[in-house]
C-alpha cells in the first residue's frame, strides 16, 4: 500500500503541516511507504486547454516540461492520494488547484475525438484540510467538489478530516486534533486492507 500525501499549504510549519504530522506518524507506525509532496516548491503550470494530452492514451502526455510528469508518476504508482491543504476561498490553494486541473484531464482521456480510459481509476482519494469557519461552512464546498472529482475520475472518495483555526492569536494544535489525525490515518489504513 503506497500513499501519495500533496501538500497544498504554503507554511511549513503551519496549521495543515502540524495537523498532517501525527497522520505520518501513524503511517510510520504501520510501516506505509509514503510519498510528501511540497507543493509550493514545485513548479506548477496552470492547465490551458491544448488537449495534447489526449492524444496517447497511456501516457501523461502534457506538453509542459514542468515538475507535474514527475508528480504524475508518484500518483501513477500509488493506492492512496492525500489531499492535504488549508481552505484559501472555499477551496484548497493554487498550486493544487492547478495540479487538479491538469490531471483532470492528463488522467481522464475523456476528452479527445473519442472517450477513452482513467488511467487513475480504482485508486483512494482523501482529504485533510484546515480552516478558519467552522469545517461544515469552511470545508464543504471544497469537499463536495472533491467528491464530485472523483466520481469523475473514478476514484474511490475515502472521507475528510477538517480541522478549525480559531486565528493567528490562538494555539491550533491541541491533544484532540492530535487524535482525529491519527484515528484518521489509523481508518484510512484499516479500510485499504478491506
Ligand atoms: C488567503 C486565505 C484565504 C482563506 N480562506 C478561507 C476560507 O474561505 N474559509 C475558511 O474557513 N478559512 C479560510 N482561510 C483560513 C485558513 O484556511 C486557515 O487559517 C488555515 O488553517 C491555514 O492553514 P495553514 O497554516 O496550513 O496555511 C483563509 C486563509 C487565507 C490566508
Amino acid at each position: 500500500m503506497k500513499y501519495c500525501i500533496l501538500m497544498g499549504s504554503p507554511r511549513k510549519n503551519g496549521n495543515t503541516s502540524k495537523l498532517l504530522k501525527p497522520f505520518i506518524e501513524e503511517l510510520k507506525l504501520y510501516q506505509v511507504q509514503y510519498d510528501l509532496i511540497w507543493l509550493y516548491d514545485k513548479h506548477i503550470e496552470p492547465c490551458i486547454a491544448c488537449r495534447n494530452c489526449q492524444k496517447d492514451w497511456t501516457i501523461f502526455g502534457c506538453r509542459y516540461s514542468d515538475d507535474v510528469q514527475e508528480i504524475f508518476d508518484k500518483i501513477y504508482d500509488c493506492d492512496v492520494i492525500i489531499l492535504a491543504t488549508p481552505i484559501y476561498s472555499w477551496y484548497c490553494t493554487p498550486p493544487m488547484k492547478s495540479l487538479l486541473d491538469r490531471f483532470v484531464y492528463g488522467m481522464n482521456k475523456y476528452y479527445g475525438d473519442e472517450k477513452g480510459p482513467s488511467l487513475w481509476s480504482g485508486k483512494k482519494l482523501a482529504i485533510i484540510t484546515t480552516c478558519g469557519y467552522k469545517p461544515e461552512k469552511g470545508a464543504d464546498l471544497f469537499e463536495e467538489g472533491i467528491k464530485r472529482y472523483c466520481k469523475h475520475s473514478q476514484l474511490k472518495y475515502s472521507g475528510m478530516l477538517a480541522e478549525r483555526d480559531f486565528g493567528y492569536k490562538s494555539v491550533f494544535m491541541d491533544n484532540e486534533k492530535d487524535k482525529h489525525s491519527r484515528a484518521f490515518a489509523q481508518y484510512l489504513y484499516s479500510s485499504s486492507l478491506l
